[in-house]
């Protein structure tokens, strides 16, 4: 075992490494010649969607103990998705360094990852599959349904709606203090179909957490059961020597994809798949997740492309039932921790609930809930989840309002004179991964208050930002390249006619190559946003979102040697 080049090293450095554990109170016996299992956990009180993992770090290491292993907690950056600035996506590479150089220089023979809150996901998953070692995934948890007079709120699906009622004039400050508690009943992640658990259902699909385990609600029992059981199981994982290499593959990568398009997952999902791939040299391009969402129709009925809530999802049988539904379209080959087959894991499965998960033939969207869009405006593409969009806006030609930051939208949004009409389209600037930075989650972009007041909920908004996996709406998202550097979205004008033809999968600006190209010529990089620090090493080395945003160095397969012990 790993471990034991600490342990055992001879002399005084195997010694040392004895010594120093014995500090902590334990006996020799403890820990030698057991697996050493790092939990390595995404717990600050900032990150409340986490609230509950100082009581699943305590679970998980009763089934460490149980199984005869030696669990140790490692903490890492929580990377709040709402509390981190200026953006959560700043740090996801920072939590896969982290994660990765965490296992990298500790004895650990295994590793429990536990996350769930957005980013934590890909951000584990992309370290340890750098690392290479044995892991399990122990997903957060979704926090309990909303309800608010009647309705049930979804997290965030509901916050962009009272927003939008209160800007109109609909909802006063009290009501929408009474709808934000009501809308936040427990800990645990958000409780829609976005971002945490699109990312948490991909990993379940990929074989990387107990089968079902990632619908379980953070508050309920199960979910502790569930804990101390993945503690049991990394024991067991150590002692087979099975990987998160052996696990992952380009078939398990291909159902995560098809997974995510019968969810109607997250946008953001593609750039963490993407990156979480690649850390294993798995190619896989936007292509490859339009081609899916061609054959794969949207069969879970969850915020915000449906009605229902992650609570309503587990009971109606969670993710292995909604897997039997898409069965056909999978490779039930893949393998997961348990060391069965997705197959096997997935038999027996039922669906109980119909119109949560629905059947094949009677979807919530019929096929191409997510597309990817390419043209004069996107040379390598941008995206645009029509499931959530308005079918009329899908065919659209408008003139640009053009906004060159986020300060600038949020200056002139509801100045009276902004020449703006329900048909105009809405262009937010320098939102990229280099250009914001950090590509903040901008994309859905505020309708202005005189035309909310007319009743306009949603108009064509492009930007090379992303979007909550909460939100809603004809945002075309992703712009790739950026427009700050160099992109042709930074070259965008106002009142310059911009087409979206969804059906034809294309976003092009309509204007003549001449006047492009001085354009280019006359175009200036905006400085750069960071000096020094971690900033820097980011806008340094980001790739753009069709790569999945991860850094330059980081991004291939292959793990780095052990260390020497001293
Ligand atoms: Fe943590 Fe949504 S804010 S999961
Ligand atoms: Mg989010």
């Amino acid at each position: 075992m790993r471990s034991q080049l600490w342990f055992n090293a001879p002399g005084s450095a195997g010694d040392h490494k004895r010594r120093r554990i014995r500090q902590a109170g334990f006996t020799t016996d403890d820990f030698q010649g057991k697996p050493v299992i790092g939990i390595l956990s995404t717990w600050s009180d900032f990150n409340t969607c986490h609230a509950h993992f100082p009581q699943r770090i305590e679970d998980v290491k009763r089934g460490v103990w149980q199984a005869g292993g030696f669990p140790a907690v490692i903490p890492l950056q929580s990377v709040s998705e709402s509390f981190s600035r200026p953006t959560a996506m700043l740090y996801r590479n920072f939590l896969a360094m982290e994660a990765e150089e965490a296992i990298r220089s500790h004895p650990v023979d295994g590793v429990v990852l536990m996350g769930g809150c957005d980013k934590t996901t890909p951000g584990l998953i992309m370290g340890a599959a750098s690392a290479g070692v044995p892991a399990i995934y122990v997903p957060a948890g979704a926090m309990l349904r909303g309800h608010w007079r009647g309705a049930t709120l979804g997290t965030g699906t509901s916050t962009w709606q009272a927003e939008a009622d209160y800007r109109a004039g609909r909802l006063n400050q009290a009501e929408w203090e009474q709808l934000s508690q009501a809308s936040v009943r427990s800990t645990g992640t958000c409780n829609t179909m976005g971002t945490a658990s699109t990312m948490t259902s991909l990993v379940d699909a990929l074989g990387l957490c107990l089968p079902g385990a990632s619908s379980i609600p953070a508050v309920d029992a199960e979910h502790g059961r569930m804990a101390s059981t993945a503690g049991r199981r990394i024991v067991e994982m150590v002692w087979e020597d099975l990987r998160l290499t052996d696990i992952v593959s380009p078939a398990s990568i291909r159902n995560a994809v098809i997974t995510d398009m019968a969810l109607s997952g997250s946008t953001n999902s593609l750039i963490h798949l993407i990156a979480m791939a690649r850390r294993l040299g798995i190619e896989l391009s936007l292509d490859d997740f339009d081609r899916a969402s061609e054959t794969v129709p949207v069969v879970c009925n969850l915020m915000p492309a449906g009605q229902y809530l992650m609570e309503d999802f587990h009971f109606a049988g969670g993710l292995r039932a909604l897997l039997t539904v898409i069965a056909h379209h999978l490779d039930l080959t893949t393998l997961t921790v348990t060391g069965r087959t997705l197959g096997e894991e997935i038999a027996g499965a039922r669906v109980w609930n119909d119109d949560v998960i629905r059947p094949i033939d009677n979807p919530v969207y019929p096929r191409g809930a997510l597309i990817v869009l390419k043209g004069s405006l996107a040379p390598r593409g941008a995206i645009l989840k029509r499931s959530a969009a308005s079918p009329d806006l899908l065919n659209h030609t408008g003139p640009a309002v053009v906004f060159h930051s986020y300060k600038d939208l949020h200056a002139r949004i509801d100045d009276p004179s902004l020449n703006i009409t329900r048909d105009s389209v809405m262009v937010l600037q320098n939102a990229g991964p280099v250009g914001a930075p950090g590509m903040p989650e901008w994309g859905m972009l505020p309708i202005p208050r005189r035309l909310l007041a007319e009743g306009v909920r949603d108009m064509v908004r492009i930007s090379d930002g992303r979007m909550s996996g909460t939100s809603f709406g004809t945002c075309v998202l992703h712009v790739t390249p950026e427009s700050s550097i160099g992109g042709p979205l930074g070259l965008v004008r106002d009142g310059d006619l911009i087409r979206l033809d969804a059906e034809g999968r294309r976003l092009d600006l309509l204007v003549d190559d001449a006047e492009l190209e001085a354009r280019r010529r006359a175009w200036q990089a905006p400085s750069p946003h960071y000096q020094r620090g971690y900033g820097a090493i980011f806008s340094r080395h980001v790739a753009q979102a069709d790569e999945g945003c991860d850094f330059d160095f980081l991004s291939r397969a292959g793990t780095t040697l052990d260390p020497e012990v001293h």
